[in-house]
């Protein structure tokens, strides 16, 4: 403090090679030019560079990276590749937490895969690309066979809960309901969804896939209007509804289902759905509607009195649903349903997302459980990676393996 203050020759010395220090990390990183340009205002990409270098000033033994690849296009991820490689090559270890699998392979000696809080394989990333186990859990699969889905829905018959939804007659061959064109989504001046066109059609469900922080969260968020879209064009019925706000868009049909099941546990199973139920209605037809729900969700009828708190996972996730079912959606955004619930109670609820399409609701189904949903839960698949989309076809031909490989790169 003294010597700075004072600005003693001990200080000015201290300082010189300070900014000499800063100088050589930021020539090692390829920004030497950039030296006195204002950070905030460089691109993404080198703004990232600018935050890896700043870690390696003073050269650490160990260097801890969380997701720097995240919203970087290919220049920024290739730019980075190149620093993260030459740091290690002059012997910083570093230790890097990305989903870009592409990106992992690309500069990791050794690759770690965790699932659930736990560490589940570790070697190198071509051991990792060849492991049945991680490829296992990036498909969710393990979900228990369907009879054992019997014994959880006490009181209403199996047959009633897996009968396979019919998909509503008179939608079938009608154009698209809900049209995205080439929409980019994001947060701030970070881009993750890149020009992605999807077509919804009443009455059908189309999967959307994609490994961890593909964008799937987000393209959701900007079909609802949560997230504002970028470039591009939403339509619903051929009207545009691009620059709709959420509640706007809400009104106009478009329900979400966030991941987590996100409903009132203080309140009743009755209430809650009392609060999903679309303004105007009279009592005779919002008992109506809820008579309904009650109907295609059997589980909820059984519940109907108990608080939303006391269900479990798996009938919580169905109130979830049901409440997005009572505001009679004609479009529904739905992310992981079956994220955290046992897979004894998975098909149950797959089955119970295929109900929509009776009511010739167009479903956008995000999940990670590829093999189940292929398995007669959805008529069309789509497939982010990176934030772009890398697949769209009907779901008769799309295989597990298609998708498996789309997700190892
Ligand atoms: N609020 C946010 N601010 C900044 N970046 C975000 C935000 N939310 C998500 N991202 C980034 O956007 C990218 C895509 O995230 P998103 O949640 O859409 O992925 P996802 O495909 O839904 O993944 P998951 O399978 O893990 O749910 C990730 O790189 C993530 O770090
Ligand atoms: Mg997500």
């Amino acid at each position: 403090m003294i010597p700075a203050l004072l600005r003693l020759p001990s200080f000015r010395r201290q300082r010189r090679e300070d900014v000499q220090a800063a100088l050589e990390v930021l020539r090692f990183a390829g920004l030497e030019d950039l030296a006195a340009a204002d950070a905030q205002s460089l691109p993404l990409g080198t703004r990232r560079l600018l935050e890896v270098a700043r870690a390696l000033a003073g050269a650490p033994g160990v260097v801890l990276l969380d997701e720097p690849a995240a919203g970087l296009d290919e220049a920024g991820i290739e730019g980075l590749q190149t620093l993260i490689s030459r740091a290690r090559d002059a012997g910083a270890t570093i230790v890097l937490v990305e989903h870009n699998v592409p990106f992992v392979m690309s500069v990791a000696d050794s690759v770690w895969v965790m699932n659930l809080g736990k560490p589940l394989v570790n070697g190198t990333p071509e051991e990792i690309r060849n492991n049945a186990a991680v490829l296992d859990v990036y498909l969710g699969r393990g979900a228990q066979p369907l009879d054992t889905v019997a014994k959880v829905a006490k009181g209403v018959a199996a047959e009633q809960l897996l009968a396979p939804a019919e998909v509503a007659p008179s939608t079938v061959g009608a154009g698209p309901l809900l049209v995205a064109d080439r929409v980019s989504v994001g947060y701030g001046d970070l881009t993750v969804v890149r020009e992605v066109s999807v077509e919804l059609n009443a009455g059908r469900t189309t999967a959307l896939f994609g490994r961890n922080g593909a964008g799937k969260t987000t393209l959701l968020g900007g079909l609802s209007g949560l997230l504002p879209a970028g470039t591009g064009t939403i339509h619903l019925d051929g009207r545009d509804i691009t620059s709709l706000k959420p509640w706007t868009r809400a009104a106009k049909g478009i329900a979400l289902v966030q991941e987590g099941k996100r409903i009132f546990r203080g309140l009743t199973v009755h209430e809650n759905l009392v609060l999903a139920l679309p303004r105007g209605l009279t009592r005779a037809a919002a008992a109506e509607r809820i008579d309904q729900v009650c109907d295609r969700f059997p589980v909820l009828a059984v519940r109907r009195n108990h608080r939303a708190g006391s269900l479990s996972g798996g009938q919580q996730q169905m109130l979830a649903l049901g409440s997005a079912l009572a505001a009679g959606p004609r479009v529904l955004l739905i992310d992981e349903p079956s994220s955290g619930l046992a897979p004894v109670v998975v098909q149950e609820l797959l089955t119970a997302v295929s109900r929509f399409k009776q009511e010739g609701v167009a479903v956008l189904l995000v999940e990670q459980l590829v093999e189940e949903v292929l398995n007669g839960h959805a008529e069309q698949v789509v497939v982010l990676d990176g934030g772009k989309l890398v697949h769209s076809a009907d779901a008769t031909s799309t295989s597990v393996d298609e998708i498996a490989a789309s997700y190892v790169g």
